[in-house]
């Protein structure tokens, strides 16, 4: 398998935490093709995904999966690995608890494109203050929901790690940890876990 990924993608990031945990770093080569941005074409990405959107998982039959739930779910699936579970209620907590980061990470994304790369003069106020709102208030559930996580971290705490890094890595100047001292001390334990500490973006 081909994974399409860029070192910078909190979404990239959670799959490659994923085939860490897998132990599919051996059935798994990583392809950075260059520079993926939303005003631009990658040759490399579109020829696989028409979104042009990474991660996108290349399979040796020649189909592409994407995007990042559905890649970590297909190597969950070839591992017979514990993080999706296949009990209805287990499940959607789990897929709710990605969702849920998941969105804190759309939202993240969006603003950093805002900020990086869209002209000072477009940019626009009003919308970036209600998708900091939006933020504020998924990073507020989780602070209200993380005494219920799972120990052996499923699909859902996974993708939260990953978004609390995305936050430290693009929005160090907001500390999400300010209000919410049982996450933060969640956030510094699940750091622990190799397949987190390695993939920490830089
Ligand atoms: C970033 O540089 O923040 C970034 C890169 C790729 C995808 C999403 C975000």
């Amino acid at each position: 398998m081909n994974l399409i990924f860029a070192p910078a993608s909190p979404f990239a990031r959670k799959v490659r935490v994923l085939i860490l945990e897998l132990g599919l770093q051996d059935s798994v080569r990583l392809q950075d093709p260059g520079p993926v941005t939303p005003v631009s074409n990658n040759p490399v990405l579109n020829a696989v995904n028409p979104l042009g959107m990474l991660p996108a998982l290349e399979l040796e039959s020649g189909e592409c999966l994407y995007d990042s739930p559905v890649i970590c779910e297909y190597l969950n699936h070839v591992a017979a690995g514990p993080f999706f579970p296949t009990e209805p209620g287990p499940r959607f907590r789990a897929l709710g608890l990605q969702a849920l980061a998941d969105g804190i990470l759309d939202l993240s994304v969006a603003l950093r494109y805002e900020a990086a790369m869209r002209p000072q003069e477009l940019q626009w106020p009003t919308w970036v203050d209600h998708q900091n709102e939006k933020i504020e208030r998924g990073l507020d559930a989780l602070e209200t929901r993380c005494s219920g996580f799972e120990s052996s971290p499923l699909i859902g705490e996974i993708t939260v790690a990953c978004a609390l890094g995305y936050r430290d890595f693009r929005f160090a100047d907001s500390d999400w940890r300010e209000r919410r001292p049982r996450l933060a001390q969640w956030f510094s334990q699940i750091m622990r876990r190799e397949s987190l500490a390695t993939t920490v973006p830089t």
